[in-house]
């Protein structure tokens, strides 16, 4: 048994590293749908349908806890496949609520009304699926008030990070700043909604500023999947951990390893 982390492809290797930094003794079974990358172009339907059957397969596969580290299928899917119904003790959480408590201030599974903070202006860079579900809003909306949330939808940076094209993947980001920059001149704060832009977080901050706070998912999931596994403790154990990908195993291994900068392998899943 060990704990699962999803995503529809790379990006959830940033919410896994930072995780197996901050557990070492847990064990990680990462699930990359790549065969059905992006999901960020497809519809509501389609990312619940394509993540409930991957999160059903972590399941089987005895994973007890099952993490979407994937901004998109969190935005479409999470609230639906809990509510309709999670099998005897199986869990599947997203990765919006922690960036939104660090965000706003709180202590992790602070659910108190929601007030006044700090930050008013924030730019939301994130997949057009996400962007056009409004998730990251409405949870906000049950934390804070006043604050301002201009969003961009950064069509095209996904396919080029999965598909190894990283000056590609730079100006892409350069060119979906300058459009949000249009619209916010001068953002306080800005989320890096997508767990693959991590892996671009430095041209993020470059193209932002160095007075705008950009703030990635990584470290901060790590922190409240710390946070819940010592209140829940029996959700991981010892076990098999490793990679799995619904796409080419040694092509999606050899991305990897170039993101992770160690020999990451991957199997068909
Ligand atoms: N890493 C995903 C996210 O956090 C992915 C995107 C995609 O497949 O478009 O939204």
């Amino acid at each position: 048994m060990a704990v699962g982390i999803f995503d529809s492809g790379l990006g959830g290797l940033t919410v896994l590293n930072a995780a197996q930094k901050r557990l070492p003794d847990v064990d990680f079974l990462y699930f990359a749908d790549s065969a059905h990358a992006p999901y960020g172009v497809r519809d509501a339907e389609d990312i619940f349908q394509l993540t409930r059957n991957a999160v059903q397969d972590l399941w089987a596969r005895g994973c007890d806890l099952v993490i979407l580290a994937c901004n998109t299928a969190s935005a479409a899917a999470l609230r639906r496949m809990q509510e309709d119904g999670v099998p005897e003790g199986k869990r599947v959480l997203g990765v919006f609520v922690p960036l939104i408590e660090a965000l706003t201030e709180r202590q992790w599974g602070d659910n108190s009304p929601p007030r006044e903070v700090e930050v008013q202006h924030v730019a939301l860079f994130a997949t057009p699926a996400t962007v056009s579900s409004r998730a990251f809003q409405r949870e906000l909306a049950f934390r804070a008030i006043g604050v301002d949330v201009e969003a961009q939808a950064c069509g095209g940076v996904v396919d080029a990070i999965e598909d190894g094209d990283l000056i590609l993947a730079e100006a892409l980001v350069r060119s979906h700043v300058d459009a949000l920059k249009r619209k916010m001149p001068d953002p306080q704060a800005a989320i890096l909604g997508c767990t693959h832009y991590p892996l671009m977080a430095e041209t993020f901050q470059q193209a932002l500023g160095p007075d705008v706070n950009v703030y990635s998912q990584g470290d901060l999931v790590a922190e409240s999947l710390a946070d819940y596994l010592q209140r829940h403790p029996n959700m991981t154990g010892g076990g098999e951990g490793g990679f799995l990908t619904t796409g080419k195993p040694a092509f999606v291994s050899d991305r990897a390893t170039q993101f992770l900068r160690r020999q990451i392998t991957f199997a068909a899943a």
